[in-house]
């Protein structure tokens, strides 16, 4: 079988795609046959040697994949089953899905969702999901549609993209920060009402609390851009945190916490629980409009990831890339 192999050679982490043995696959009981992957931001970490998350060499990577069961030792499966597999450190800890066969444990398995191909299953991947895991945990705590928007930060990327979509299909008006400023129209076509430069976020807020512009955040940038974010706030919202694109580290008054009762989640969609992912999954099967989501994707190679993932490195990558692995 083919796959993308990452090697590291004087400290250099180098991508190639080659042949690779069975043997090789981590011996896990659930064997699949790959039909694609994507390409998530972790992933261009992972891929360019960013951040050390991988320890052990020749790697795999490929946080999500989706495929056909060919044989599982435990029992759980079916050969012919469909089934999707994001986080789990899977392509981080033990190898991923850009190999053409993958070596899964069952308890990481969901099956693909009713109304979903295996291509859109992949255009939605670990960024869909930590969207809509981000989105419930926002209406799961009461936050409901009204005339405050949602913000989205890092819109015109994989998780803002969907985030847009699926908080405007779900009746929020929604604000959305992006540092493209070609790609207003298209975040206008997902469903955003109304587009904030990213420039407002990179400095300091200049008050405690700032007035109070959005009753939630679906926020991915993270570092200045979150405390931003906290000091305009609406009372009792709630402010998803997804991401890091700009950095980890951020410096915040406690204020918004005290006096509007503004809340912090982090959202973790590596670990998420099983159950915590069908209901993410099935919402997004119906919430995600077919011709809408193809508009966000776009499709390469194995041979094309090294290249794309400097450009979501970045912040050049518009929406979703699918990772097209079988027959690659
Ligand atoms: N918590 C989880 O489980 C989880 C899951 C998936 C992803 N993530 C994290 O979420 C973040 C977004 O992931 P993604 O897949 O959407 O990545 P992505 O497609 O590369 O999108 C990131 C977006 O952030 C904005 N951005 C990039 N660099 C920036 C900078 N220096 N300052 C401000 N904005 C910047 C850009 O959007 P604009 O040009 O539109 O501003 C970019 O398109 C990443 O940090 C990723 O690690 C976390």
């Amino acid at each position: 079988m083919r796959g993308l192999i990452l090697d590291e050679a004087d400290g250099r982490v180098v991508a190639s795609v080659r042949e690779i043995a069975g043997g090789e696959l981590p011996a896990l009981p659930v064997r699949v046959r790959v039909i694609y992957s994507t390409l998530n931001f972790k992933d261009a970490m992972v891929v360019t040697g960013l951040g050390r998350i991988v320890r052990s060499y020749p790697h795999v990577p490929g946080v999500d994949l989706v495929g056909e069961v060919l044989e599982d030792e435990s029992g759980s499966c079916k050969p012919g089953d469909l089934v999707v597999v994001t986080g789990f450190r899977m392509g981080e800890a033990t190898w991923g899905g850009y190999a053409e066969e993958a070596r899964v444990k069952p308890e990481w398995i969901v099956p693909l969702a009713d109304g979903l191909s295996a291509r859109q299953a992949m255009a939605i991947g670990t960024a869909g999901l930590t969207a809509m895991l981000a989105l419930h945990s926002i209406t799961d705590a009461g936050v409901a549609p009204g005339e405050t928007p949602l913000l989205v930060t890092g819109a015109s990327g994989g998780v803002g993209s969907i985030a847009v979509a699926i908080a405007h299909a779900r009746g929020f008006a929604v604000a959305a920060s992006t540092g493209k400023s070609n790609e207003h129209e298209y975040l206008r076509s997902l469903g955003a009402n109304e587009i904030i430069d990213r420039s407002e976020f990179s400095e300091s807020p200049s008050k405690p609390l700032e007035p109070a512009r959005w009753c939630a955040a679906i926020e991915a940038v993270g570092g200045a851009t979150l405390a931003k974010v906290i000091s305009g706030t609406a009372a009792n919202g709630v402010i998803a945190s997804v991401g890091n694109a700009s950095g980890n580290e951020f410096c915040a008054s406690v204020l918004p916490f005290l006096l509007r009762g503004v809340r912090i989640h982090g959202i973790d969609s590596v670990q998420a629980s099983l159950g915590a992912r069908r209901r993410a999954w099935d919402d997004l099967s119906e919430l995600l409009d077919a011709r809408l989501l193809e508009s966000i994707t776009d499709e390469i190679g194995l041979d094309e990831v090294p290249d794309a993932a400097a450009r979501i490195l970045a912040g050049g990558v518009r929406g979703r890339l699918v990772v097209r692995v079988a027959g690659s």
